[in-house]
């Protein structure tokens, strides 16, 4: 069971794809509906149901004199600017804010709520299914409990990892935040390499698909290193060894995703300003 905020509500601000997403996994975890109010103009009829079947609250804008334990927002980074101002009075001295919105900085989300104990997180879309993973900076403001309460919010969807500096986010989203789409990615490609050593395109799709999605599982319950799972399937001499010798060679997949990686992490700056 999870700890919850003792000085006041989890007030979430956005019952979207990620919003939503936390919400069902904090109703599982054993937060109470009543402990929850979500704003939201006009929520997906999937959360409006999962509001309305657990006690939680719901408003379209901000109550007056209501003070959040955790303000949790989970808006699209471009709306931020319009939906920030009017949440200022939901901020007290014992609030702690939790922004999954990416690019959106520390400094940002201050010029709008003042100075707070602030998170900056950034989940990744596996996070749908409880299988995300997360990484997360807290501002000096945050205090130990709060890091607690917030671990335990973020952790429905996945482990959470907190970094050091908050320039490490920026590395995050390229790394596990943007991840998911190179793994998709990995999938087309080993589909259309099937389908050029003479399989049908479909055929070629479902086999990619269901490895990479069997690779994922193996790696998610073996505690073997990506490594020596990777080791496990290569006899020396055999087929596995000869794509490999392709793989990781010198100007195989790692210089590449050298260069996609500092990519990413190079737009997440700029993006932030
Ligand atoms: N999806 C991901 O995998 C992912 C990963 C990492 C981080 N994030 C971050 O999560 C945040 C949300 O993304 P999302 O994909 O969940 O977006 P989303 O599905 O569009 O959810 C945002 C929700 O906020 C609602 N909303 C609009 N205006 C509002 C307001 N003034 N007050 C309260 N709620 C309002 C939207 O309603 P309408 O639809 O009616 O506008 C929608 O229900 C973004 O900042 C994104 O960067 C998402």
């Amino acid at each position: 069971m999870m700890a919850v905020a003792v000085s006041g509500p989890i007030v979430l601000i956005g019952a979207g794809n990620m919003g939503g997403a936390m919400l069902g996994g904090w109703l599982k975890s054993g937060v109470k509906g009543g402990d929850v109010l979500v704003i939201d103009p006009g929520p997906p009829p999937a959360m409006a149901k999962l509001i309305a079947d657990n006690g939680v609250s719901h408003a379209a804008a901000a109550p007056e004199g209501i003070r959040a334990g955790v303000l949790f927002l989970a808006v699209k980074p471009q709306i931020m600017d319009a939906v920030l101002p009017p949440l200022k009075g939901l901020v007290g001295p014992e609030t702690v804010i939790v922004s999954v919105a990416a690019g959106k900085t520390l400094r940002f989300i201050e010029s709008h709520l003042g100075e707070a104990a602030t998170v900056r997180a950034m989940p990744n879309t596996p996070a749908m299914i409880g299988r995300g993973v997360t990484g997360a900076y807290a501002n000096a403001r945050v205090t130990e409990a709060q890091r607690a309460l917030v671990h335990d919010l973020l952790k429905v969807s996945g482990p959470v990892e907190w970094v050091e500096t908050e320039a490490d986010i920026d590395a995050v989203t390229a790394v596990s935040g943007s991840g998911p789409a190179y793994v998709f990615y990995l999938v087309e490609c080993m589909a259309e390499a099937g389908r050029k050593a003479g399989l049908k395109a479909d055929l070629a799709m479902r086999l990619a698909r269901e490895t990479v999605a069997g690779a994922g599982e193996l790696l998610h319950q073996s505690p073997d290193e990506a490594a020596q799972l990777r080791q496990n399937v290569t006899s020396p001499g055999g087929t596995t060894a000869a794509a490999l010798a392709i793989l990781m060679a010198d100007d195989g997949i790692q210089p590449l995703f050298d260069k996609a990686i500092a990519a990413a992490r190079k737009r997440a700056e700029e993006l932030a300003g």
